[in-house]
């Protein structure tokens, strides 16, 4: 008989859960696909759930959650004022996070709205470890500029620096220097950044940001959004910090800052939730005022009671090592299968999923024929796996010249949602990203027929070109 290696459960990044309930999927044909992504425009945004087989378009609200959390939307309390839930979020908040104030929102652009409405005057300048794009837009929109002042590895998929989350000081001293401080409201620092590829931020560079800023008035504004999935690399990459847990490094990178937008679609296990924390008492009061008018009143911001109960159990179970262990160890698995096939993606590889990179999978296709976009439907048709571009089309325009901004990063996204797909489900990922890269040469870029004006890459079409 063959000898088989046992497998330490300690060493192993098997889940710590097991499953309840399952949901069927329904399987499709190439024919099927084929036609079904050219009447989405070739917009992976524009296809029905219904004609997916793995949905890895994003980890946001698409977690599963646990039976605890399904309780808990039992123990709703729909008052219109003064949920119960609201007050456990309240202390969940404060407990964990550490922040005074809490502020509920219906997802995470709800408290980017809030947070950039009360800080941000026209003219300001507002400095971020590269942007995304509803944080950024609500910074527009309130009359401010942003400024990229991540580290420059950040923008290179094959650098291996261990935290290409961090900021640049000699960048952000640059701006500092050139606007002055007073027109600088708040740095918006987020954890693992999303468009670069979830690369975390490390402690020690938090630090250096938070000294410099102190020193020249400017505040720190934390996107939190998968703010437990960063402390994860900060245990295992960061010395100093291997035995710290992750609720404990979460609870040090929130108390190095003043504030916070969180989407709990992400982190949090939800399906729909968020809010927007803060220290100052006289920025909460008017955060908690303009909520009333874009949101709901302050004890609820647009969520149900029953929706906060689940967020704060969600919170609680998304800081224990076992889950971000199973979490992150799902991402490693899926990204060294890639990487072993010879796919080129965005190394080290990062929290939230992997992150090809189109220009090096598709190095025939000019940017201006959309890599990414092609690369994501070429995936569908494949196999019904859906991703997400993270390219040119994402970048927009820029808001002075009107022309398209090019990032230097063009890539496509995987995202895995939390507690959700198996490893075999990873197995067929990764074999149908290695078909495609097989018949690579033969693809064909795509041209855009259909431009909206805000956020153009969720409702953009497309054509082959
Ligand atoms: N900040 C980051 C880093 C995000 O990734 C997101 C959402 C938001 C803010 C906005 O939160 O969606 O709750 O309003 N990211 C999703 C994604 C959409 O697929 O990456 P939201």
């Amino acid at each position: 008989m063959e000898k088989r290696k046992r497998r330490d459960p300690h060493h192993s990044w098997a889940e710590p859960f097991k499953i309840k309930m399952v949901e069927l999927l329904k399987m499709t044909t190439p024919a099927q696909r084929k036609k079904t992504i050219e009447e989405a425009g070739f917009n992976t945004f524009l296809l029905k759930s219904r004609d997916v087989y793995i949905d890895l378009l994003t980890d946001s609200g698409t977690n599963a959650m646990s039976d605890r959390q399904w309780a808990g939307l039992m123990m709703g309390d729909e008052a219109y004022a003064g949920s119960e839930n609201f007050y456990h979020l309240e202390a969940t908040v404060r407990k964990y996070y550490g922040y005074k104030y809490v502020v509920p929102t219906h997802q995470g652009r709800g408290a980017e709205n809030l947070l950039s409405r009360i800080t941000i005057k026209p003219g300001d300048v507002v400095p971020g470890n590269m942007y995304f794009t509803t944080t950024r837009l609500h910074q527009e929109l309130a009359g401010g500029t942003f400024y990229d002042v991540i580290i420059d590895e950040a923008h290179d998929p094959a650098s291996l620096h261990p935290f290409k989350g961090d900021i640049d000081i000699a960048k952000l001293e640059a701006l500092v220097k050139k606007f002055g401080a007073k027109k600088i409201p708040y740095i918006c620092v987020a954890t693992t950044v999303n468009m670069a590829g979830g690369q975390p931020i490390s402690m020690k560079n938090l630090k250096e940001v938070r000294k410099f800023t102190s020193k020249h008035g400017i505040k720190i504004f934390l996107d939190m959004t998968r703010v437990a999935e960063n402390a994860w690399f900060i245990k295992t990459r960061e010395h100093g910090y291997a035995d710290k847990s992750v609720a404990a490094i979460v609870k040090e990178i929130c108390s190095l800052t003043d504030g916070a937008t969180f989407s709990a679609k992400k982190d949090a296990l939800v399906n729909i939730g968020g809010f927007f924390a803060v220290n100052d008492k006289k920025l909460y009061d008017e955060a908690s005022n303009l909520c009333v008018v874009y949101e709901g009143l302050h004890t609820y911001g647009g969520l149900a009671g029953r929706d906060m109960e689940a967020m704060a159990i969600g919170i609680v179970e998304s800081l224990t090592d076992d889950h971000m262990k199973a979490r992150i160890g799902q991402v490693i698995y899926l990204g060294e299968k890639l990487m072993d096939a010879g796919i080129p993606i965005v190394r080290p590889i990062g929290g939230h999923g992997i992150f090809l990179d189109a220009k090096a999978f598709l190095p025939h296709i000019k940017q201006d024929n959309f890599p990414a976009q092609t690369l994501a439907a070429e995936i569908y048709i494949d196999s019904g796996v859906r991703s997400m571009e993270r390219g040119i089309v994402s970048a927009g325009r820029d808001k002075n010249t009107g022309k398209h901004n090019y990032p230097k990063l063009e890539l496509v996204r995987l995202t895995l949602p939390r507690r959700v797909y198996t490893q075999a489900h990873m197995d067929v990922i990764a074999e149908s990203i290695e078909c495609v890269h097989d018949r690579r040469k033969k693809v064909r870029g795509l041209k855009m027929v259909y431009e909206p004006k805000y956020l153009r890459f969720f409702q953009a079409r497309f054509k082959r070109a």
